[in-house]
């Protein structure tokens, strides 16, 4: 019997290639470049399925120019979609899969880290140190803000923003306010464990926090949610953290303000056009800048992949994928 061919658009954990391996004929990216649309439209055209990432832009013109097209299913590595034109997608009768749920603690802790970076000035003192401009110890020295007591405002309150609101609130001693465009329905239980509360409006909530962190998803409604007016709304010692998808912050009005010092500082995990970062940012001290590192652990790497895995499964044995979002 002829397995499925699918078409892997970048290297995976040795164990997810290998258990791949057992269901399905692979054509793997040996080089581990980044795909370009003809290589798409390609793998559209000559696979079964196509196992894609982040960095794979599956837009209108490549799912529409994969002609005859062959696959039938793309299942992505990662939770968030919006590099996939999924409408285009439905229109080639494609079905789409993420893999949610399995990266929610580490991207978590990943804001986290941000959030202290960022408000503890310490990238800024290894900077120094490395630099060898530490004349040692200093009462005035890279000042902070402390993190206890503080306002945490979350923009997005589904898994990954209430695992942030968990640890800023029980970890860090943070009052924690939310936002959330989509109604969720145990939003409130779950604010209730946390002592939080919703803001009546994302203008209210940026007026009141002193870190700002983004968990919600890019859609065409939340390019550019944080822009020159939002971030004109937050204090002058508040910081903006964001490790969900670059489109939600307008990155050059994101430079002016810190230049200006409107807000104090940034953390940054993901950028508008990956893997270019705005050059002014990349020139300021007040911003912490990140590799798109969220979900990077070795542990919910495989266990991404094998989620990816197990949805190519259920749709090449006639079930429905889990993760099916399309
Ligand atoms: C992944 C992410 O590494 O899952 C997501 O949405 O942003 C990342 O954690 C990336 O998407 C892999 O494709």
């Amino acid at each position: 019997m002829t397995r499925p061919l699918v078409h892997v658009t970048r290297r995976l954990p040795e164990v997810v290639e290998r258990q791949l391996a057992e269901h399905f004929d692979l054509v793997l990216n040996l080089r581990d470049s980044p795909t370009d649309p003809d290589i798409l439209a390609a793998a559209l055209a000559s696979a079964d399925a196509v196992l894609c990432t982040v960095t794979d832009r599956l837009d209108g013109a490549v799912l529409r120019s994969a002609e005859p097209l062959r696959a039938r299913i793309l299942a992505n590595f990662g939770v968030g979609f919006n590099h996939i034109d999924v409408a285009a997608a439905r229109e080639r009768g494609l079905v789409v899969t993420n893999t949610p749920g399995v990266l929610t603690d580490d991207t978590a802790d990943v804001a986290l880290a941000l959030i202290l970076m960022t408000a503890r000035r310490l990238t800024e003192g290894e900077r120094c140190l490395r630099a060898g401009a530490w004349a040692g110890w200093a009462p005035t020295q890279l000042l902070g803000m402390s993190l206890g007591g503080k306002t945490l405002g979350v923009v997005g309150f589904g898994r990954i923003g209430r695992a942030v609101a968990r640890r800023a609130h029980f970890g860090l001693g943070m009052r924690v306010r939310y936002v959330s465009r989509t109604p969720l329905p145990d939003a409130e239980e779950v604010a209730r464990d946390l002592g939080a509360a919703a803001a009546p409006s994302l203008a209210a909530l940026l007026a009141e926090s002193d870190v700002v962190s983004i968990h919600a998803p890019a859609t065409a409604e939340t390019r550019h949610l944080i822009d020159a007016a939002a971030l004109a709304r937050m204090r002058p010692h508040a910081i903006l953290v964001n490790t969900a998808r670059g489109d939600l912050v307008d990155e050059a009005a994101l430079a002016a303000a810190l230049r200006a010092g409107t807000i104090a500082g940034a953390g940054l995990d993901v950028y508008e056009g990956e893997p270019r970062v705005h050059p002014e940012l990349l020139g300021l001290e007040n911003v912490v800048l990140l590799p798109h590192l969220g979900s990077a652990t070795r542990e919910t790497r495989r266990a991404m992949g094998e989620r990816a895995l197990a949805n190519l499964v259920a749709f090449f044995d006639g079930r429905e994928p889990a993760d099916r979002v399309a």
